[in-house]
């Protein structure tokens, strides 16, 4: 949808988001909706009560700017279980709005205007967004679907050309949204090499760290790479582990002179983070790790449940080993484009996907894919599978 005109000129470009749309589109025509990234099922009690318990104890005033005391620790004893790294909570964890804070937090507090940002394409589309809130320039580095179907990958040679051109910043999204690629050791390395060699800070957002399937492709934070710690901006939030998307309690790992910058953003953003929920997300970064592991194993079978599904319907799925997103090409049903079929199948099939050529510089390389979500209740995607099948006749 095109922005009004008074919008501003940094954000004339992106009009209404493709989630507001597809979601709205969904609402509209009754389908089942596996457009946006949320679970339809609730988030854990002892979150849910420890929350309540800090309401009732009248923790109910602004929290600290850098987050309550109690989740900046949590958070820091997580990454130290997590990547074995110690850290300062209080100077090197910044807790956010959610990631979608922690984003042009980081930015606005690191890049300057004019400065190149390289986004790995498709990308999750506030980046592009917030690096034209911050007057900056992206540059982009394209995700290729491999010939065997076994996922995505970059041209190393394209990443050296665009790190050659000595950019402020590079963002790397693992487990990536939307293909579910997980970055290997050996990509994360050669980025890392590039970032010393060129002197670039990293971005990376880390949201569906703990949603990954493969044992042989585990999920691998760049600040642990040989150094990195001192370059990277770890972002991460609680929605997407624990199924709280709606509390928006996210956070900014960095070293203590970056953490610096990013909170030169964040007191003018949101200042603090809601304090009720952040003591709900101290309790379940503690506790929670018993409910991820089952998390886990619902969304691997809940991922093999619906790309069978979508295979069987002569779309060429490329098995996420990360996140809760699938990505599958649907040339050979015939649409036109991405948005054709995702159109036909939200109005008619009654099911809701997204088309992901706007998460591309260059749409043409997303027209043949559908982003597909699956961190829905079993009931629900039954649902969708039903529907999908009259795709057949
Ligand atoms: C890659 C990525 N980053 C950030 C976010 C936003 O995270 P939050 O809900 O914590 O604001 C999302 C949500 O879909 C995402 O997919």
């Amino acid at each position: 949808m095109p922005a009004s005109s008074f919008v501003s000129q940094r954000l004339a470009p992106f009009g209404t988001t493709i989630f507001t749309e597809m979601t709205r589109l969904a609402t509209e025509h009754g389908a089942v909706n596996l457009a946006q990234g949320f679970p339809d099922f609730d988030g854990p009690e002892l979150a849910k009560e420890a929350a309540i318990a800090a309401i009732r104890a009248g923790r109910n005033q602004y929290a600290r700017m850098l987050g309550d005391p109690a989740l900046n620790q949590a958070i820091a004893a997580r990454w130290q279980r997590t990547t074995g790294q110690v850290i300062d909570p209080d100077a090197q964890v910044t807790v956010t709005s959610g990631c979608t804070e922690a984003i042009p937090a980081a930015m606005l507090g690191l890049i300057n205007p004019g400065e190149r940002v390289v986004l790995f394409e498709p990308y999750y589309d506030s980046y592009r967004a917030c690096v034209s809130l911050a007057g900056a320039v992206p540059v982009f580095v394209t995700l290729r679907p491999r010939g065997d179907g076994s996922g995505f990958e970059f041209d190393p040679d394209e990443l050296r050309r665009v790190m050659q051109t000595r950019p402020r910043a590079i963002v790397v999204n693992t487990p990536h949204n939307p293909t579910g690629k997980v970055y290997s050791r050996e990509e994360l390395s050669l980025i890392a090499s590039l970032c010393i060699e060129h002197g670039v800070l990293a971005i990376t957002d880390e949201v569906y760290s703990e949603l990954v399937y493969e044992p042989d492709q585990p999920h691998i934070s760049l600040a642990t790479l040989p150094g990195m710690a001192e370059r990277t901006i770890t972002l991460n939030s609680l929605g997407k582990s624990f199924s709280l998307t709606g509390w928006k309690i996210g956070w900014a790992i960095a070293p203590a002179e970056l953490t610096r910058c990013v909170r030169a953003a964040h007191q003018f953003l949101t200042f603090a983070t809601c304090t009720p929920m952040q003591l709900g997300a101290a309790a379940i970064l503690t506790e929670g790790d018993g409910y991820v592991r089952s998390l886990v194993a619902d969304y691997r079978r809940r991922r093999d449940f619906l790309s069978a599904a979508l295979s069987g319907l002569g779309m060429r799925v490329y098995q996420p080993a990360g996140s809760y997103f699938i990505m599958a090409d649907h040339s050979a049903l015939g649409f036109a484009d991405d948005v054709a079929f995702c159109r036909h199948l939200t109005e008619h099939i009654k099911v809701a996907a997204i088309p992901p050529s706007v998460f591309y510089d260059n749409p043409e390389h997303g027209r043949r894919f559908a982003r597909f979500a699956f961190c829905k209740k079993d009931q629900t995607l039954e649902e969708a599978v039903r529907r999908l099948g009259a795709l057949r006749r």
